[in-house]
């Protein structure tokens, strides 16, 4: 296959909380994404990008360093996913951080969510995402994949094989479109 035929896919791990549960959801889906002999998976783990939390005033100002080592990363990728929990009905503080600090990286790409939480699997958080994307010119698809964390990826076997399925479908491996 050649080079220019390959699609680079980010996964970004949206949680930088100690005792998350994000990396896990991530590895999980970067084993289905590899499955793909089109896709080159990248994981990005915020945690340890450490990304400042204090803007310039100077929209001029030189980015700080961790955002230049940050930049490469997301510039070279043809798509995203971006993993989340729901921390008080929205997505982290961390995800949002990420997402002000870049312009053009983000710019007329797709943006995919698998999402995970307590009782409502995320889904505000997603919500909440979609918005901000739209606001940055990505491209929010209408497909995303959401689980509550308890049920799903630890402990019901049938409820691991939808996971599974949304999953295959999140990354192309199979057709289809999920919803919850
Ligand atoms: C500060 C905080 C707020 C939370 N708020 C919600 C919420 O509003 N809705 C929900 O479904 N789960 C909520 N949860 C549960 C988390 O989504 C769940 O624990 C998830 O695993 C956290 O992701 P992380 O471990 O990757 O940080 C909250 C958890 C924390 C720590």
């Amino acid at each position: 296959m050649a080079e220019n035929e390959r699609l680079r896919l980010a996964i970004i791990i949206g949680s930088i909380r100690k005792g998350r549960f994000g990396h896990v959801a991530a590895e999980w889906l970067a084993s289905r994404a590899r499955l793909r002999p089109d896709f080159d998976v990248d994981v990005i783990d915020l945690a340890t990008a450490w990304l400042p939390d204090v803007m310039s005033a100077d929209p001029s100002a030189p980015r700080p360093q961790a955002v230049k080592d940050l930049a490469p990363w997301l510039e070279a990728a043809d798509a995203f996913v971006v993993v989340t929990p729901e921390h008080h009905q929205t997505f982290p503080a961390s995800l949002k951080n990420a997402i002000d600090w870049y312009d053009e990286e983000w710019h007329a790409k797709p943006v995919g969510f698998l999402s995970y939480g307590g009782s409502s699997s995320g889904l505000c958080a997603v919500a909440a995402l979609r918005q901000v994307f739209g606001d940055v010119h990505a491209v929010p698809p209408h497909a995303s994949t959401a689980t509550s964390r308890g049920f799903s990826l630890h402990a019901h076997a049938h409820t691991d094989v939808d996971l599974e399925l949304r999953g295959r479908v999140l990354v192309g491996l199979e057709p289809g479109t999920v919803f919850r």
